[in-house]
């Protein structure tokens, strides 16, 4: 993966909290834990932001902050993502994220990623890991060899593999659903311009899947590789010289597969779709932009909500792992999207506030029903 050195914002950072606000009421995470290990370069930060449906799953990030308070604010926003994610995709598991702060082209190591490993293993279950941007498979393989609490391991050892494969799954059933509220029909898949943002592991399977059912598929990308292999794979693939050419295509959809925060004021006023929807997570850049949207008229399905599928991958994973399983769970992707539309016509609300009040009343009613007392041998 071509890994950049960009502004905390492009890594799915919004407002970057102070480091003592870690601890406030409004943060609302159970735990943080810092962990550095000498010998090996590691230094890393695992958020817990809620247990209260089960362990705390989600991925490891690995990737070159400016500082750890950069580091900091996108662990803690990102485990609190992972929360409301796990939450509205039915799993029994609660929300967390690890990041490891570094270039993984260059630092990453088996010795960092064992030591890494250690620290997972000694929250004794509270937190499973996963892949996440700089992190593969075969990375949760070393990790594996210190830690039983980790996921997305290669298929040869059992494990979930690519969470790419039900992540653009999910995004297309997403996509579907949205298209069904916004034009009361999908409709022929070559009657739709789909934009796509960032063509690596889930912008590419989307793309290629969206061209091979019909559609006009136009994508954008930093990385020449990714776009030379975009050009080479997908058939009619158009190439957006740069973001704001994609932007004011005339697009139905556009779906942010690259990093976070490419929603803002400047880059919704050139939106020219009717539908925001893609993997990418933390697409919007703050509150505000949620409410730009609406008021434009464009239809945003909530990331968490669409990108759940690669969650529910690598879920799948830790009582012994079944593609056709965990493919039916993914499926329900479509329902869930649309009962959040459904809700927030209801209720009046945006579908980012529908999606968010679904997710805290799941968290708020099981914790409720958890305090049940259990005896020791149950
Ligand atoms: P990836 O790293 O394989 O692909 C990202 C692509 O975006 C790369 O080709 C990169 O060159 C490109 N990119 C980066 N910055 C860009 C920019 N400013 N403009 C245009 N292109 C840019 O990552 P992957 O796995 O495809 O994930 C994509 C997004 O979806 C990430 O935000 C990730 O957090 C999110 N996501 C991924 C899941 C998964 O299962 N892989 C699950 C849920 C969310």
């Amino acid at each position: 993966m071509a890994t950049q050195r960009t502004s905390p914002r492009t890594a799915g950072v919004r407002t970057p909290p102070r480091a003592a606000g870690v601890l406030s009421r409004e943060s609302g995470h159970e735990q943080v834990v810092f962990c550095h290990e000498p010998r090996s370069g590691l230094r890393a930060i695992i958020a817990i932001y809620s247990t209260a449906l089960g362990p705390a799953l989600g991925g490891t990030r690995f990737y070159p902050y400016a500082c750890e308070e950069d580091a900091l604010a996108d662990v803690l926003e990102l485990s609190k993502g992972m929360a409301y994610k796990n939450a509205l995709a039915g799993l029994d598991l609660g929300g967390g994220k690890a990041v490891i702060i570094g270039d993984p082209e260059r630092d990453k190591s088996e010795m960092l990623l064992r030591a890494f490993g250690r620290f997972v293993q000694s929250l004794a279950g509270r937190y499973i890991t996963a892949c996440d941007i700089g992190t593969f498979s075969a990375d949760m393989d070393v990790v594996a060899r210190e830690s039983s609490y980790v996921t997305g391991r290669s298929t040869e050892l059992g494990g979930a593999g690519d969470s790419a494969v039900l992540t653009a799954h999910g995004v297309l059933l997403g996509m579907r659903a949205a298209g069904e509220q916004v034009w009361g029909r999908w409709g022929a898949p070559w009657q739709r311009r789909i934009g796509i943002q960032g063509v690596g592991k889930v912008g590419f399977r989307l793309a290629r899947t969206l061209a091979e059912e019909g559609a006009t598929v136009i994508v954008h990308d930093v990385d020449q590789r990714a776009l030379d292999r975009a050009r080479a794979e997908i058939p009619g693939v158009q190439i957006a010289p740069d973001l704001d050419a994609l932007l004011t295509a005339d697009l139905d959809v556009f779906a942010p597969c690259a990093m976070g925060g490419v929603l803002d004021e400047r880059t919704v006023s050139r939106l020219s779709a009717r539908v925001v929807c893609g993997a990418a997570n933390n697409q919007l850049a703050d509150e505000t932009v949620a409410k730009l949207l609406d008021d434009r008229g464009i239809l945003y399905a909530p990331d968490y909500v669409v990108n759940a599928g690669g969650v529910i991958q690598v879920a799948d994973e830790i009582g012994g792992f079944d593609l056709v399983r965990a493919t039916k769970r993914a499926d329900r992707i479509y329902d869930v999207t649309r009962e959040i539309f459904r809700r927030g016509a209801a209720d009046r609300v945006r579908p980012d506030v529908a999606a968010a009040r679904i997710a805290e009343a799941r968290m708020a009613d099981l914790a409720a029903v958890r305090t049940v007392h259990l005896p020791r041998t149950a």
